[in-house]
C-alpha cells in the first residue's frame, strides 16, 4: 500500500478524532486534539494514502530532555502493512532531531499488536505499572534510549 507520513495540521484534527473513536474504548475528543495541537511541546504525525485519506496518527510530548508517546493508532483496514512502524519511525526521528535523549510510553499489558510494534522499533520493557488501565489491567512501561 502506498502511503506517506507528515506532521499533522489543524485540518487533520476531525479525521484524527474520528479514527481515535474507532480505535479506542475511551477515545480522546476532537477538543482534546485541539488542545494537543495548541500545546507547543506536542508533536504529532499522520500517515495518509495517495488520496489524502487518514490511515493513522501518533504523537509525543517533549518534556525536559525526554519524549513521552501520547498515542498511536492505525485504521483497522490499514494495519499490518507498516503504517504504525512508519509513524513510530517519524516520532523517533523527530525526537532525535529535537535533541531528546530517550522516549518512553505506556501500553496495555494485553495489547499484543502495540507491544510487537514498539519492541520491533527497539523499545525495551522496563516494568509494569499496576492498575494503570483499571483495576485489573497494568501498563507495560517501555523506554528507547539514544546514545
Ligand atoms: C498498534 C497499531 C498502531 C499497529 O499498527 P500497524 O500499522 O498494524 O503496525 P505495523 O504494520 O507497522 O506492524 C504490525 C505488524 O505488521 C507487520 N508488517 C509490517 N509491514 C508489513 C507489510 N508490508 N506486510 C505485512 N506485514 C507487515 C509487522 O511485522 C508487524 O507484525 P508483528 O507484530 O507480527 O511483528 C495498530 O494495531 C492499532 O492501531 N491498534 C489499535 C490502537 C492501539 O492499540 N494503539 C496503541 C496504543 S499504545
Amino acid at each position: 500500500m502506498e502511503f506517506s507520513v507528515r506532521k499533522y495540521q489543524l485540518k487533520d484534527l476531525h479525521a484524527i478524532a474520528s479514527l481515535e473513536a474507532q480505535c479506542f474504548e475511551h477515545p480522546w475528543s476532537y477538543d482534546s486534539f485541539c488542545m494537543e495541537y495548541a500545546d507547543p511541546v506536542k508533536a504529532y504525525f499522520i500517515a495518509e494514502d495517495k488520496d489524502g485519506k487518514l490511515l493513522g496518527y501518533g504523537g509525543y510530548a517533549h518534556i525536559l530532555d525526554e519524549a513521552h508517546i501520547m498515542n498511536i493508532a492505525v485504521a483497522e483496514s490499514a494495519r499490518h502493512q507498516g503504517v504504525g512502524s512508519a509513524i513510530v519511525d517519524a516520532i523517533i526521528k523527530s525526537a532525535k532531531d529535537a535533541g531528546i535523549c530517550a522516549i518512553t510510553l505506556e501500553v496495555r499489558d494485553d495489547n499484543k499488536n502495540a507491544i510487537a510494534l514498539y519492541e520491533k522499533a527497539g523499545f525495551e520493557f522496563s516494568g509494569l505499572r499496576p492498575h494503570y488501565y483499571g483495576w485489573d489491567m497494568p501498563a507495560r512501561i517501555y523506554w528507547l534510549r539514544f546514545e
